[in-house]
């Protein structure tokens, strides 16, 4: 699961970028999108017209699991499971959701589950399905505070197996409180990488070809080495 304490810290963008990392290793990667009412990822992975079905409808018992999920033109490796916009999900509950991922386990290599901004339902119903977890922060005291505060939650729930990167540094940040290692020593879990404010990056999710695919260099090597954190 990729979390984050404060919207716009780029939740989303770890989520396509990651998955587009691991898809081109040939792993059969799966983006669930978990920010039910407000979703995200259809644009990012440029899937946007391709989305019939979501979650709400596979849990509504409206279509199957294999109807809602989608599978990229671009990526034949990227899948994408769309959650509703504009509504909620009302039967949504641990045991259905328990049930949809171990069905979703044995069909993937891997399920990047980006996660809503909030200490809700779906963080914690998420929570319990994951095996680990992705914070991510900026290098504002706001977000690190909050973020901190999304891990504690993860780990009163069992999930040990976290990591964090802090998204959107500049040279500005860098020179700036709060320090990298406040940032570390706050957050007290391992950093998995950092990862520089680029518009590439921006411009490459308005384009829905994720800059781990289409960016600079730079963008496709820190989401290289980030994934290779994680799945080590
Ligand atoms: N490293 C970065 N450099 C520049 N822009 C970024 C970077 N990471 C994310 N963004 C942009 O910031 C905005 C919020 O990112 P997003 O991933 O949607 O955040 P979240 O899912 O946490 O709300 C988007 O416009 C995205 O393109
Ligand atoms: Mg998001």
């Amino acid at each position: 699961m990729v979390a984050s304490g404060k919207g716009g810290s780029g939740t989303s963008t770890l989520t396509v970028n990651l998955a587009f990392v691991l898809a081109n290793t040939g792993a059969r990667v799966l983006v669930c999108d978990m920010n039910v009412g407000l979703r995200n990822d259809d644009i990012y992975l440029g899937m946007e017209n391709r989305v019939l079905f979501d979650l709400g409808d596979y849990i509504g018992g409206v279509c199957s699991l294999e109807k809602a999920v989608i599978r990229s033109d671009s990526n034949e490796n990227i899948y994408l499971l769309p959650c509703p916009q504009g509504k909620d999900v009302p039967g949504i509950n641990s045991q259905s959701m328990k049930e949809m991922f171990d069905k979703l386990r044995s069909a993937f290599d891997f399920i990047i589950i980006d996660c809503p901004v909030n200490i809700g339902k779906f963080l914690e119903i998420t929570a319990e399905n994951a095996d680990a977890a992705l914070l991510v922060t900026t290098p504002d005291f706001v977000c690190i505070r909050n973020t901190d505060a999304v891990s504690r939650k993860l780990e009163s729930k069992g999930l040990r197996n976290r990591v964090f990167v802090i998204n959107k540094v500049t040279e500005t940040t860098l020179q700036n409180e709060p320090s990298l290692e406040w940032i570390s020593q706050t957050m007290d879990i391992p950093l998995a990488g950092i990862i520089s404010f680029d518009e590439d990056i921006s411009l490459c999710n308005n384009r829905g070809v994720p800059a781990a695919q289409e960016g600079s260099l730079y963008c496709v090597k820190t989401f290289l080495e980030i994934a290779a954190r994680i799945v080590a």
